[in-house]
């Protein structure tokens, strides 16, 4: 009889459940495909019902156990010693947020039991891993390493906001830990808050500001001293105190004290949506440098700590692909790997591996040379009669190609004409990124593509850049990458061989006019600083994707495409193919590809919106 262990995560943002059976993942999912709400932290009722339909799980007697991704009690010690060291401050936010905890988080255990008894009949046991051996897990056990330096950072999770771990088969020892209100990841939060980004996602954006930064500039200099000398003390090991003078998030509502900023930097918080000037871009790039110093420290006492020459990484700052790549180019690690869902959602996966290795103490296989992750295709996957349906609630006419030879060579030749393609194929990626089977595609040649993509697709700031798909044997020729990085998690320069001179009246004073200097032949792909977030595809892993890129090739010359979300700005990627059929039709996508069919915009019947989707788009 096989063992199916259910994890989740929930509650804070991006809810997720994951199902292991006998060890091996079945299904992940995040509940913000089902909902439509970006980073839902609601209970995943839809998520969980989808991967236990994934087992043929109708109740949960089925379950050996249903694991959560934290420890409630100690997340509420947290909450209460906090408040108790910072008294009288943060007495409203302490007044607000008690009664919620009292009421529902703290009877964690009932609230689960409820919410699993809303989705199917039968008990199941409840266990509780902390947080980061949830992502500690999530990185080690899935990894393709036999044994591991495990590096896990995010914001907080019940004390922790760091640790540094040993992953030898399947054991996990955890050997230093950093506790709150000092982390890596709020620091970085209170930054993005005062660049006047969402904190819990607009990280992302500020990552992808601060190569506007201009690092030769004293500006960039002095912030990064004002950072060190007031904000945060980093040791040698890479532990590190933050002045709590400066923040706010321990007992407010917000991150950072904005008018003692104010003062330390010379300029105020950026209101949302306003003009990103340079002070915020030379700010994105220091915080950026300091994170990176902070992080490659910690990765050299993993090092020393474990002997161990394979590093592996979870938690929401391993999302932070430029320091990723740094850890690699150190080389204090023969090897790194980094799980896909490194932000909580994939929690909800290494509480599951936490139950079955840990608890239950069951062997781990180690497939040598590949991870356990089915190259992050974890979720729900549509037929044939699903796309019909849609197409014909719609009225919408398609062409249908009897296979994928003839598909792939004609979306190839639309690409190469300038074309935006949505693709849409299999099993929905788990994780934060697209990785070509709910995929926004376009020509990495085309200086055009990044506007038309971020203004007239996605809907999005200008200057965020855009990921090549790149075929894994042609990596090389494109990228100072010597291996692949499936998951579009690290950053590497693009080769130098690529670049192509600037005009001769070119002026690099401007965002928009850096942004647009035609600086190497895939400029769609090449970010200001002439670096790129890579994801390499084999056809081993993505046999379709892959096709269409070397039917790409095989026209142009060129082994890769423009790989984005198929989403627009404050929506989760798409789902199913209604969700995919509806993206299509709002924006100005020239195609949309679901498994053999392909539909052209202006085949398609006028579109009216039955709902007001544009509300729900967040300022940046
Ligand atoms: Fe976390």
């Amino acid at each position: 009889m096989s063992h199916y262990f259910l994890g989740i995560s929930a509650y804070y943002h991006d809810s997720a459940a994951a199902l292991l059976m006998d060890g091996e993942i079945l299904a992940a999912a995040q509940e913000e495909r089902f909902t439509r709400k970006k980073h839902d932290p609601s209970f995943p009722s839809n998520a969980a019902k989808y991967v236990l339909a994934e087992a043929g799980i109708t109740r949960l007697d089925e379950l050996q156990a249903v694991a959560f991704y934290d420890k409630p009690w100690l997340k509420f010690e947290r909450l209460l010693e906090t408040y108790h060291a910072f008294a009288p401050k943060g007495m409203r936010s302490f007044l607000s947020a008690i009664p919620v905890w009292v009421k529902e988080k703290l009877f964690m255990r009932n609230l689960l039991k409820v919410e699993l008894g809303r989705i199917a009949p039968g008990t199941a046991r409840l266990l509780f891993p902390e947080h980061h051996l949830s992502h500690a897990a999530s990185a080690f056990y899935p990894s393709p390493f036999e044994e591991a330096a495990i590096l896990t950072i995010d914001g907080v999770g019940e004390w922790a906001t760091a640790t540094i771990g040993h992953g030898k088969s399947n054991r996990i020892k955890i050997l230093r830990q950093l506790d709150f209100p000092h982390s890596v990841g709020l620091l970085y939060s209170a930054f993005t808050f005062y660049c006047g980004f969402k904190v819990n996602s607009g990280e992302y954006k500020l990552m992808g500001l601060a190569p506007y930064g201009n690092a030769k500039s004293d500006q960039v200099r002095t912030y990064e001293h004002k950072i060190r000398d007031e904000l945060v003390d980093i040791r040698p090991d890479g532990s590190m105190l933050l002045n709590m003078a400066y923040f706010n998030f321990a007992t407010g509502l917000t991150m950072c004290h904005e008018a003692k900023w104010q003062e330390l930097f010379g300029f105020p918080r950026r209101e949302p949506a306003s003009e990103l000037t340079q002070p915020y871009m030379d700010l994105a790039l220091a915080i950026q440098q300091v994170t990176e110093d902070i992080v490659l420290r910690l990765c050299k006492t993993a090092r020393e700590l474990t002997g161990a020459d394979r590093l592996v990484l979870a938690g929401g700052v391993s999302l932070n692909c430029v320091s990723n790549g740094k850890i690699l180019r150190s080389g204090a690690f023969k090897d790194i790997w980094i799980q896909p869902a490194s932000g909580d959602a994939g929690g909800a996966l290494g509480a599951a591996y936490a139950a079955w290795h840990i608890w239950k103490g069951e062997e781990r296989r180690v497939n040598l040379g590949s991870d356990a992750m089915n190259g992050a295709y974890l979720g729900p996957e549509f037929s044939a009669a699903d796309i019909l349906r849609t197409a014909r609630r719609h009225q919408a006419p398609f062409r249908e190609y009897s296979g994928s030879d003839e598909l792939c060579r004609d979306v190839a030749a639309m690409l190469a004409t300038g074309c935006v393609i949505g693709w849409f194929q299999g099993r929905m990626e788990f994780g934060p990124r697209a990785l070509g089977n709910r995929s926004i595609l376009g020509d990495p040649r085309n200086p055009d593509m990044q506007k038309k993509l971020n203004l007239k697709i996605k809907f999005r700031e200008g200057f965020r850049p855009f990921a090549p798909a790149v075929l894994e044997e042609d990596s090389s020729a494109y990228f100072e990458l010597d291996r692949p990085s499936p998951y579009m998690l690290l950053v590497a320069p693009v080769q130098k061989s690529r670049s192509i001179p600037l005009p001769e009246n070119y002026n690099q004073q401007g965002m928009w006019e850096k942004l647009y200097q035609l600086r190497s032949d895939i400029p769609a792909v090449t970010h200001v600083d002439y670096s790129a977030r890579i994801q390499t595809v084999s056809k081993r892993e993505n046999t379709n994707f892959w096709q269409l890129i070397r039917a790409f090739k095989e026209q142009t010359g060129y082994g890769l495409v423009v790989n984005t979300s198929f989403n627009v700005r404050g929506e989760p990627i798409v789902c199913t193919p209604e969700d995919a059929y509806r993206c299509f039709m709002r924006t100005e996508m020239d195609f949309l590809v679901m498994g053999n069919y392909l539909f052209a915009k202006p085949d398609q019947p006028a579109w009216k919106d039955d709902d007001d989707w544009q509300s729900r788009i967040e300022p940046d």
